[in-house]
């Protein structure tokens, strides 16, 4: 038969669904019988029993009452009681070896339906024992499990799959912290060795060391204070102190501080809206700064940051743009990364960890805020930062 192709797309489906329906009324049926349920179906069965063997008593009683009560007249067979009672014992003895063979085969049953479901449960906890902090990419087999059961495989599956990833991230964020103070550490060490030799004598390395120590502690503490902070904030023990304020006084503030401490660039300014944010007033100026400092580090001398401000609707949106060397296409999705830097030796020199962008990321998350890079190699980089304000 040709049936058009909808017709059997509907059909198939409407088996499908017969087919699950029936499998699921038959696990259904599986499960009540297994766990237990099994002693309560025999009660009821030797209950019907016992209702059968009372049924057929009562009604040869009551037939026996109605022959007596009607006065019928009788034909009276004389038989053998014994050949009666031996009828009589044979119907009791079936009952009960027909009871026996019913409890046995409902325990069978039982046992097996509740091993069926339970092996694969069975296996999925002995699969789940066996995964530690070393195996912690292993995963557990879906190919017993089926409908809920593979739900919850999965489930747990997906699970794995994040902690895995946060795991990786934690050990790779701790390697890196590591071998970020590696380098300041070896440079004091270098120094005080240095010192020792020749540093009593001599008293011009005695101010150079000095100096590149009182350098790398600072250059020390600030990596670590950045440390504390993104630990913190994994380990989401990091809150805001929120409250409203004019966020322009807060930009000019910032931009005041720019021009004291770095004479170098040209820093224009274009804040003319007036508007009241809520937020955390310190910490925002942290990652605001954020975005000046590596305009400041990543441009020429002489050339220009500005900042502006936009408004749309219900968002505000800080702009830092700089005309310095650029970011480059392929590294754009990279930035906000800890540890990311595009060039490694010239951020040397700049004295930056790679940590700036992750920690004003994070700032501006927790403020439900968005930040959009536009940049360009050569031409420099747009900063967009967009913040939620009160009404
Ligand atoms: N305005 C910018 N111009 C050019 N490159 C930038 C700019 N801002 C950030 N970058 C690049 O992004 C990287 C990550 O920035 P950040 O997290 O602040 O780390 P860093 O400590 O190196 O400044 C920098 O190393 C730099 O390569
Ligand atoms: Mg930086």
């Amino acid at each position: 038969m040709n049936r058009h192709p909808r017709t059997k797309a509907i059909i198939a489906k409407v088996k499908m669904f017969i087919k699950d329906v029936a499998r699921k009324i038959l696990r259904l049926f599986y499960f009540s019988i297994s766990f237990k349920l099994t002693f309560v179906f025999t009660a009821i069965l030797s209950g019907f029993m016992l209702f059968v063997v009372v049924a057929v008593f009562m009604g040869m009683n009551y037939l026996a009452d109605f022959a007596i009560n009607n006065d019928y007249r009788f034909l009276q067979i004389i038989t053998d009681a014994n050949s009666v009672n031996h009828f009589m014992q044979l119907v009791m003895w079936t009952f009960v070896v027909a009871y026996l063979l019913g409890v046995l085969l409902l325990i069978k049953i039982g046992t097996k339906a509740s091993r069926k479901i339970l092996g694969p449960i069975k296996k999925m906890t002995q699969q789940a024992k066996e995964i530690t902090v070393q195996n912690l990419g292993s995963r557990l087999d879906l190919s017993t499990a089926q409908d809920e059961l593979r739900d919850l495989t999965e489930t747990i599956n997906d699970m794995l799959g994040s902690i895995q990833e946060s795991y990786n991230m934690q050990s790779q964020f701790a390697s890196d912290a590591s071998h970020e103070l590696k380098t300041p550490i070896a440079i004091i060490h270098g120094y005080a060795d240095l010192v020792r030799r020749w540093g009593k004598e001599d008293k011009a390395i005695l101010e150079e060391s000095i100096e590149a120590i009182k350098n790398e502690s600072k250059n020390m503490q600030s990596l670590v204070e950045k440390l504390l902070m993104l630990s913190r904030s994994d380990k989401q023990d990091f809150s805001l102190a929120k409250g409203e304020f004019e966020i322009n006084e807060l930009l000019k503030e910032i931009v005041r501080e720019t021009k004291m401490i770095d004479r170098d660039h040209k820093v224009i300014e274009k804040l003319d809206i007036e508007r009241v944010i809520n937020a955390d007033r310190t910490t925002l100026k942290q990652a605001i700064r954020v975005f000046i400092d590596n305009s400041i580090k990543y441009t020429q001398k002489d050339g220009t940051i500005t900042i502006t401000t936009m408004q749309k609707r219900r968002k505000f949106t800080i702009v830092v743009e700089d005309n310095g060397v650029g970011i480059p296409k392929k590294d754009l999705p990279y930035i906000f990364n800890r540890f990311y830097r595009v060039d490694k030796s010239r951020t040397k020199e700049s004295g930056g960890h790679g940590l700036g962008l992750a920690i004003a990321q994070l700032i501006i998350d927790r403020h439900n805020g968005n930040i959009t890079v536009d940049s360009k190699i050569g031409v420099g980089t747009k900063i967009f930062i967009d913040l939620p304000f009160s009404k």
